[in-house]
């Protein structure tokens, strides 16, 4: 398959040309890959069975992993749920557009492959020029995973998608790196309070600021308990080598770094640019100074080191307050191995 790429990003495509291309292609039940606020997203028609199996395809997605449903107006989100409870409503409200996922009773409007057979639907509407004009003139709700070989790092730039799936779908429409660079926060919006399935961009102080009280699925940090979203069973984000998280600061770091390269392994750094500043190696990748520029670098840091130019890659732990806690989840799934300071 020959993949079309609408360059939005540099002017070589014109805006509304590629929207109407890209709306056409999916209309007809194809894939087209677009930016949103968070990371690339690879959409298909979300009513078109034939269509959203392409995704899988094209992902090598496991078949019971659901997939989110985008939309462009609250209005459309509710025409596929059966009911929101109040402080849902409050919360999509405060939060739409932005990145925020919904789980909530499914009426059956999307096809059965993109709930998995679950009695529930994710719905989001992205906070982005390209995706909101997208869905306005497709005018059906578009299941988008993101656009990434399932298991790898999420794409935050059209040349991750390219080097992932160019030949296996249809139409890139390249709009330039994407902004808060990890994906939304899914929430279950099914019982008495909202439970987060996944953090992300919007933390739970933002939830809790308009919810009151939000619970964390205990299957997130208790090994014992089982995640209430299938996708979160997975590994994923996971660089081409071994990644190892390593907690106690630079000084610790540094020595872990010193005795890699006396074993001869070509190491690779992953750390703020404070802590990159302190610390001598060959290739430190500053990820940023705080932690909302961390978040937006993290999976290109991921993706940079590849295999045959490098054997590990080291990265530092980061505080698990407010975007923090979507960061550390990704690098937890990410990583192969957590040292502690004892070790
Ligand atoms: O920011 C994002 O959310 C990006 C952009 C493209 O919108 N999308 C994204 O999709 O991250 P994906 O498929 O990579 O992750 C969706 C997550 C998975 O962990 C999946 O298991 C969960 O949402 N999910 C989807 N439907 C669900 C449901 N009905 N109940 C529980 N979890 C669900
Ligand atoms: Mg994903």
């Amino acid at each position: 398959m020959k993949t079309i790429r609408w360059k939005i990003n540099t002017g070589e495509t014109d805006f509304l040309e590629a929207i109407e291309a890209a709306a056409a292609m999916l209309k007809e039940g194809k894939t087209v890959a677009f930016p949103t606020e968070t990371v690339y997203g690879l959409g298909a028609d979300a009513t078109n069975p034939q269509a959203v199996d392409n995704i899988f395809r094209a992902k090598g997605r496991p078949q019971d992993n659901p997939l989110i449903a985008h939309v462009a107006t609250i209005e459309q989100l509710k025409q596929l749920v059966t009911y929101i409870p109040p402080y849902a409503e409050k919360l999509i409200e405060a939060y739409s557009p932005g990145p925020i996922t919904y789980v909530l009773k499914d009426n059956g409007t999307c096809a059965e492959n993109v709930t998995a057979g679950l009695e529930t639907v994710a719905v989001r509407i992205p906070d982005h020029p390209v995706a909101l004009a997208l869905l306005k003139k497709t005018g059906r709700p578009v299941a988008a995973p993101s656009a990434n070989i399932s298991g790898k790092p999420s794409p935050t730039t059209a040349d991750h998608v390219w080097e992932d799936l160019q030949g296996k779908i249809a139409g890139l429409i390249d709009g330039g790196p994407t902004g808060v660079g990890v994906e939304s926060t899914v929430i279950d919006c099914t019982g008495d309070v909202p439970i987060i399935l996944r953090p992300g961009g919007i933390t739970k102080e933002q939830l809790e600021e308009v919810a009151g009280t939000v619970v964390i699925d205990p299957g997130l940090t208790d090994q014992k308990e089982k995640p209430k979203s299938p996708g979160m069973k997975y590994r994923h984000y996971a660089p081409e080598i071994p990644l190892w998280l390593v907690e106690g600061g630079p000084s610790v770091l540094q020595k872990l770094i010193d005795k890699k390269r006396k074993a001869g392994l070509k190491v690779a750094v992953l750390a703020s640019t404070m802590t990159c500043s302190q610390l001598e190696g060959d290739a430190l990748y500053p990820l940023g100074e705080d932690l909302a520029e961390i978040a937006a670098r993290l999976y290109e840091g991921l993706r940079t080191f590849k295999k045959g130019d490098y054997d590990l890659i080291l990265c530092e732990t980061f505080p698990e307050e407010g975007i923090g806690q979507a960061i550390m989840n990704r690098l937890r799934k990410a990583a192969s191995n957590t040292l502690t300071a004892a070790d």
